[in-house]
């Protein structure tokens, strides 16, 4: 369904991604994990259209988002769910899902279905659809972030770092309702510092160290080394050789 090749980004000249090659298969949902600063918002967002400098190709379903502006990459079905929410705090919950929407053609929206499905999966944004999107708790807000996201069916939802910040219950809650659009056979990048929900909620793990993919692992086999602790850390040192 997506396939890097040799994608790099950048915001300025500085190289911030550096010639990842990756693939993701239909209905697949992998992790994108490494350490603070590592690039990996940045790879997202070089996916989504949304970071300036980008280099290489990213095919999904035949067709180069590297070479397409952000709106026409969200009518293609690939959506970001940016780190940090970022709900229109003065517009109610409801206007912020339709924002969502307005990449579709009018034809291709059918409004009340997409709200219907947002409701069904998160319930406490219905009872507060007509509640200001800034008075709502961090866990809301980020249900709101993921709930416009859906309003414009999405084939690949790219999510940065959706549970940050949030409490045990409340993260509980959300990986749920990912975990029903994992069911529904939706594609999901997702992008997440805590190995503890990573791993388990992915079959594959993608480790970026310094820009760069360091490692490409199954999730389930990664989860059982006796070292992972120290992942980021033996990723980051070049390799020791013994002497003879
Ligand atoms: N808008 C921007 N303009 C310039 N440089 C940026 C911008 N956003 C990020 N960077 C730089 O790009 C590098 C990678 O940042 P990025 O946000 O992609 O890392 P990350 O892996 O998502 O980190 P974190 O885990 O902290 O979210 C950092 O050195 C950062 O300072
Ligand atoms: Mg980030």
């Amino acid at each position: 369904m997506l396939e890097l090749n040799q994608v790099s980004a950048s915001y300025h000249l500085a190289p911030v991604v550096q010639a990842v090659s990756m693939r993701v298969e239909t209905g697949e949902t992998v992790a994108l994990i490494g350490p603070n600063g590592a690039g990996k918002s940045t790879l997202l967002g070089a996916l989504s259209g949304t970071v300036p400098r980008r280099q290489g190709q990213a095919w999904f379903d035949g067709v180069d988002l590297m070479t397409l502006p952000s709106h026409q990459i969200v009518a293609l079905g690939v959506v970001q769910v940016p780190e940090g929410r970022h709900v229109f705090a003065p517009m109610s919950v409801q206007d912020n899902l339709l924002l969502g929407s307005v990449a579709l053609a009018q034809r291709q929206r059918a409004l009340q279905q997409r709200y219907d499905a947002v409701y069904g999966l998160f319930p406490r944004l219905a009872e507060r659809r007509h509640q200001l999107a800034g008075t709502l708790s961090g866990g809301e807000q980020q249900m709101v972030a993921i709930g416009r996201a859906l309003m414009s069916r999405p084939k690949l939802l790219l999510l940065d770092e959706p549970f940050l910040g949030l409490a045990p219950k409340v993260v509980e809650e959300i990986r749920q309702a990912l975990n029903t659009l994992r069911g529904e056979g939706l594609t999901m990048i997702l992008v997440e510092q805590k190995l503890d929900i990573a791993l388990p909620f992915t079959s594959r793990t993608h480790v970026m160290i310094k820009g760069q993919l360091a490692l490409v692992q199954n999730s389930a086999e990664l989860m059982r080394d006796p070292d992972l602790g120290q992942l980021y850390f033996r990723l980051a040192q070049p390799a020791v050789w013994s002497s003879p």
